[in-house]
C-alpha cells in the first residue's frame, strides 16, 4: 500500500517537474460539441509531455491550435473568422505556428493548407498522438498533416489536462466515432467508425477525478447508448468476436452501473443518446442508482415519420413516444431535452406540424434547434435537393424555438415549491452573492451563497423562476454530500 502511495506522489512530482521544465506556450481553443472540448484536454496532456504549457494569451503563444466543428456551415464560418484573427495577431507574434484540429481538419485535409496561408498544421481527431512529430516538422519550416482515421484509437491511456475547469464537473469520453449514418450528418465521415473505450480505463479516470475533488462527470460519445466493449475493435466487428468475448461484453447499461457503484457520491450524466439505441436496461440502471442524474438528452430531429425515414433515423414517431413513456413510467421526474432540424429536404408544412405536435406531446425541458445545413459528402447532399427556401426554414425554426420556450417555462415551473439537491458549480453570472448549480434534471438553479462552497451538494427550496432558471434558497446539505 505504502509503495502505491509513494509511486503516485512520485508521479505527481514528475508531472510538476515536467510543467516547470516546459518553456513553450500552447494556446488551444475549441468549437462545437463537448467531445471537441474533451479532445482538447487530451491534446493539452500530450503536449504537456512534449514541452508545452497552456496559455490564455494569443500574443505569447508559440503554437495555436483550434479544434474545429463541421456540423453546420455556420460552425465552419466561425472557425474561418478565427483564422483571420490569428493572422492579425501573427503580425505581432511572428514565431506563432497555427494548427487546425478536429472535424474541419478531417473534412478539408490538405485543402486547408492551400486555402488558408496562416495554417501550418492539419490534424484529424484520431491522430493527436502524432502531434509531437508533426510539430517538430512544422518547427523545422515545413507544413505537416495527419488525417488518418483509426479503428482502435480511444486515447484511453491518456490522462487529460482539465482546461478551463471549475474543478467540479468533467467530461469522460467513452466512445469515438459513429456508425449511424444519419443522412444529414457529417460526423461519421470526420470521426470515423465507432469504437468503445476499455471500461477499466474509464473507471480509473473517474476514480482519479474523484480523488482530485471533482463531483460530477458526463460520459461522452456521439451515441453513448451504443457503447460496447468486447476487448477492443470496431463496434461493427462485434459479430466476428469470439463466443467468450461476446458473452462477457460490457454494454452501456453495464457501464453506467459500474461507474455509479465505483463512485456513489459522484453525479453521473451522459450524452448523447440516440433513441434507436436506448434500451430499457439503461433506463432501469438510471432508476436504480441515485447518483445517476435523471436527465436524458434524446435528439429526435423531426416529428414526421416520412422525414425520419429520409434522415435514416431508425425509429418511428410511435416508437419514440413508447420510449418516452418507458422513461416516464420508470423515472417520473426525468428531464428530457431534444435536438431538432427545421427544413430538411422536402419537408412539407404537414411534416413541420408533425414536429410541432410531437413537441406538444413530449413537452421537453430544453432544446437545441437548427435549420438544415447541407454538408458536402453526406448522403443527404448526394441524394436530396436542399429545396426548402431559407425563409421557410427560418420561420419553421422560429416556431419550434417559441414552442420550446413555452415548454421550458412549463417544465421549470414544475420544480417550484420542491426541495431538490443542487451541486454548486460556480458563482452566478448575475450576482456575486449567489451560487449557480443544477438540479438532477439539469435545470440551472441560483441561490444565496451563505456558508456553502463550490462543489457542495445542497438542498434548495425552489421559490421562483424565469423560463430556464430556478431561483431558490438553501435549506441544508444534501444526502450526496460526502
Ligand atoms: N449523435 C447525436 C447528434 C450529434 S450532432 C444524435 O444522436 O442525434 C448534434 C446535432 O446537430 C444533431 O442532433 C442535429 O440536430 C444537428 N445537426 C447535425 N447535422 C446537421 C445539419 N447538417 N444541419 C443542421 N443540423 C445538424
Ligand atoms: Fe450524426 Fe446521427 Fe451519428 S446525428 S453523430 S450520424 S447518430
Amino acid at each position: 500500500m505504502e509503495k502505491v502511495i509513494d509511486e503516485s506522489v512520485q508521479g505527481q512530482t514528475l508531472v510538476q517537474d515536467k510543467q516547470e521544465q516546459n518553456h513553450k506556450k500552447l494556446y488551444i481553443e475549441s468549437y462545437g460539441c463537448q467531445m471537441n472540448f474533451s479532445d482538447s484536454e487530451i491534446v493539452a496532456s500530450i503536449l504537456q509531455k512534449n514541452g508545452f504549457n497552456t496559455t490564455n494569451e494569443l500574443i505569447e503563444a508559440d503554437l495555436v491550435l483550434v479544434n474545429t466543428c463541421s456540423i453546420r456551415d455556420k460552425a465552419e464560418q466561425t472557425v474561418r473568422k478565427r483564422l483571420e484573427k490569428y493572422n492579425a495577431v501573427k503580425k505581432h507574434n511572428p514565431k506563432m505556428k497555427v494548427g487546425v484540429l478536429g472535424c474541419m481538419a478531417e473534412r478539408l485535409k490538405s485543402k486547408f493548407l492551400e486555402e488558408e496561408k496562416i495554417v501550418d498544421l492539419v490534424v484529424g481527431p484520431d491522430a493527436y498522438k502524432d502531434l509531437p512529430n508533426l510539430i517538430e516538422e512544422v518547427e523545422s519550416g515545413r507544413n505537416a498533416m495527419n488525417v488518418i482515421l483509426s479503428k482502435e484509437e480511444t486515447y484511453g491511456d491518456i490522462s487529460p489536462v482539465r482546461l478551463q475547469s471549475n474543478g467540479v464537473s468533467a467530461f469522460v469520453s467513452i466512445t469515438r466515432g459513429c456508425d449511424n449514418m444519419c443522412t444529414f450528418c457529417v460526423v461519421p465521415f470526420t470521426r470515423g467508425r465507432e469504437r468503445s473505450r476499455d471500461p477499466k480505463s474509464i473507471i480509473d479516470e473517474v476514480n482519479d477525478l474523484w480523488s482530485k475533488g471533482f463531483k460530477e462527470i458526463t460520459l461522452l460519445g456521439q451515441n453513448v447508448d451504443s457503447y460496447l466493449w468486447y476487448g477492443g475493435g470496431l463496434k461493427k466487428d462485434f459479430k466476428k468476436a469470439s463466443p467468450i468475448q461476446q458473452a462477457t461484453a460490457v454494454n452501456f447499461a453495464n457501464l453506467l452501473e459500474m461507474v455509479a457503484k465505483a463512485q456513489p457520491k459522484m453525479r453521473i450524466r451522459f450524452s448523447t443518446s440516440n433513441p434507436q439505441d436506448m434500451t430499457i436496461d439503461v433506463i432501469e440502471s438510471m432508476a436504480k442508482y441515485d447518483n445517476i442524474c435523471n436527465y436524458i438528452h434524446l435528439p429526435v430531429q423531426s416529428g414526421s415519420d416520412r422525414v425520419l425515414k429520409k434522415m435514416n433515423r431508425l425509429h418511428t414517431r410511435e416508437e419514440y413516444f413508447q420510449l418516452i413513456e418507458n422513461i416516464r413510467t420508470r423515472i417520473p421526474d426525468c428531464g428530457i431535452s431534444q435536438d431538432m432540424i427545421a427544413g430538411f429536404p422536402s419537408e412539407t408544412e404537414a411534416d413541420h406540424q408533425d414536429t410541432i405536435s410531437l413537441m406538444e406531446h413530449v413537452k421537453y425541458d430544453f432544446g437545441f434547434m437548427f435549420t438544415y445545413s447541407e454538408r458536402p459528402g453526406t448522403l443527404g447532399a448526394k441524394k436530396f435537393k436542399d429545396d426548402v427556401p431559407e425563409a421557410t426554414k427560418k420561420r419553421r425554426l422560429q416556431e419550434i424555438i417559441d414552442l420550446q420556450q413555452k415548454h421550458s417555462r412549463f417544465r421549470t415551473e414544475q420544480h417550484l415549491g420542491k426541495i431538490q439537491e443542487v451541486l454548486i458549480e460556480k458563482e452566478s453570472k448575475k450576482s456575486d452573492l449567489q451560487w449557480s448549480g443544477r438540479n438532477a434534471q439539469s435545470t440551472t438553479v441560483v441561490f444565496p451563497k451563505e456558508h456553502y462552497k463550490v462543489g457542495d451538494y445542497v438542498m434548495v427550496e425552489m421559490k421562483d423562476c424565469t423560463s430556464a432558471t430556478l431561483i431558490g434558497e438553501a435549506v441544508g446539505y444534501g444526502p450526496m454530500q460526502a
